[in-house]
């Protein structure tokens, strides 16, 4: 491959893979079962993502294991619907029509674990979305490193990534004990990830905790932590599925504490607020939101009529799981949206006309001021929808 018998676009992937391998000590490659590409909104790679994409695809670069795609910057059926941009939205269906000639499984999700990307407790995978990074080493047990963009797709390409980090058992050890000393819910947990992460930068968290967290509440911590910091891995005890091997071989003195307390956990969650009014568009699903998710919402406004805007943003698989047990239908009678593809964060919302967002999420808490410029609420979303 890196001596070119594969053809230019290999050759090139191959390059990419073997330089970050040396950067960071690799010995070897490992093969991968699935991959997981960022790099897709317009708004993130503009032109010159759109162009190098298209020229990737018209040397025929194709990836040889299954790889999905993280958000793009609208929602590819409903964009104008939703008042994107016509200009905005053509260079978004121009890239990932290029991924899709690569062989890029098109559903642009950031939780492609609920979405047909499922790797399997201990397998190598080359995941590029942090959140899902997250998701992947902590609770499904998988192993990838954060890898950007164009190493996910070189190694999509390859079918191989460097091994190194988090790859190896030595990199996914704990770093630091977290004991929360607080019973958790709903949006708690990503406060606690945010708070930590903010802690423990690019560190392994071995978390206590007195609540039992369900696959939303994990997913949410995860996002949080890889987004205030680098986490790429934590572990819970009695949760996650290689807790036990992660003080396996420590001293005592590798590992530092930290508690957490209510306190702790009340002062993020107003710290993550910009703005003291109510939103005027209310965006939940970062991650993507889970079936469940979109089912308890659609439960909560059955026969209400909303004041604000509300997305909920999701997979089209989700969606369409939604779409049959009419989710949908209760969402948009009461005003709301179910959107897919993209999020508050990768879209251009900014340009739609809204001042404060409403999020359930300490990722996009974080992130939509920075990346959107617009005041943000963070609370449960119960508080965050207003009824007429
Ligand atoms: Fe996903 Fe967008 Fe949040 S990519 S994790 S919904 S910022």
């Amino acid at each position: 491959m890196f001596q070119g018998e594969y053809g230019t676009a290999v050759e090139k992937s191959m390059e990419i893979l073997v330089a970050l391998g040396d950067i960071y000590g690799a010995e070897r490659m490992v093969e991968i079962e699935s991959a997981q590409i960022s790099g897709v909104s317009y708004k993130t790679i503009g032109d010159a993502g759109l162009e190098y994409l298209e020229d990737l695809a018209g040397v025929g670069a194709r990836v040889t294991v299954p790889s999905t795609l993280n958000p793009a910057g609208v929602d590819l059926e409903r964009w104008k619907e939703l008042g994107f941009s016509s200009e905005f939205s053509y260079k978004q269906l121009r890239i990932v029509e290029a991924y899709k000639k690569i062989g890029v499984i098109t559903t642009c999700t950031c939780t492609p674990y609920l979405s047909s990307n499922l790797p399997i407790l201990g397998s190598h995978i080359a995941w590029s979305e942090s959140s899902a990074v997250c998701y992947a080493n902590s609770v499904i047990g998988a192993r990838t490193n954060r890898e950007g963009g164009p190493g996910a797709l070189s190694a999509a390409i390859c079918g191989r990534t460097s091994l190194y980090g988090y790859h190896l058992e030595s990199g996914r050890k704990a770093s630091v004990v977290v004991e929360v000393k607080t019973s958790l819910k709903g949006v708690d947990y990503g406060a606690l990830g945010y708070l930590v992460g903010c802690e423990v930068g690019g560190g392994v968290p071995f978390f206590q905790l007195e609540s039992n967290p369900n696959s939303n509440d994990l997913k949410s911590l995860g996002a949080a932590l890889a987004s205030s910091g680098a986490v790429a891995l934590y572990h819970i005890q009695d949760v996650t599925p290689e807790y036990h091997l992660a003080m396996r071989g420590l001293e005592v003195g590798d590992v530092e504490l930290m508690t957490v307390e209510t306190s702790d956990i009340e002062r993020i969650r107003r710290k993550l607020s910009s703005s003291p009014n109510k939103p005027d568009l209310v965006c939940l699903g970062c991650p993507h939101a889970s079936l469940d998710e979109v089912a308890r919402v659609a439960s909560f406004l059955e026969g209400k009529k909303l004041k604000n805007q509300l997305w909920i943003c999701t997979s089209i698989l989700v969606k369409a799981a939604a779409d049959r047990m009419g989710y949908t239908a209760v969402i948009e009678k009461a005003g709301g949206h179910v959107v897919c593809d993209t999020c508050m964060v990768v879209a251009p919302i900014e340009e739609l006309g809204y001042e404060v967002i409403g999020v359930d999420s300490a990722k996009a808490a974080n992130y939509v001021p920075s990346m959107c410029g617009l005041d943000v609420v963070f609370d449960d979303w119960e508080n965050l929808l207003v009824i007429k």
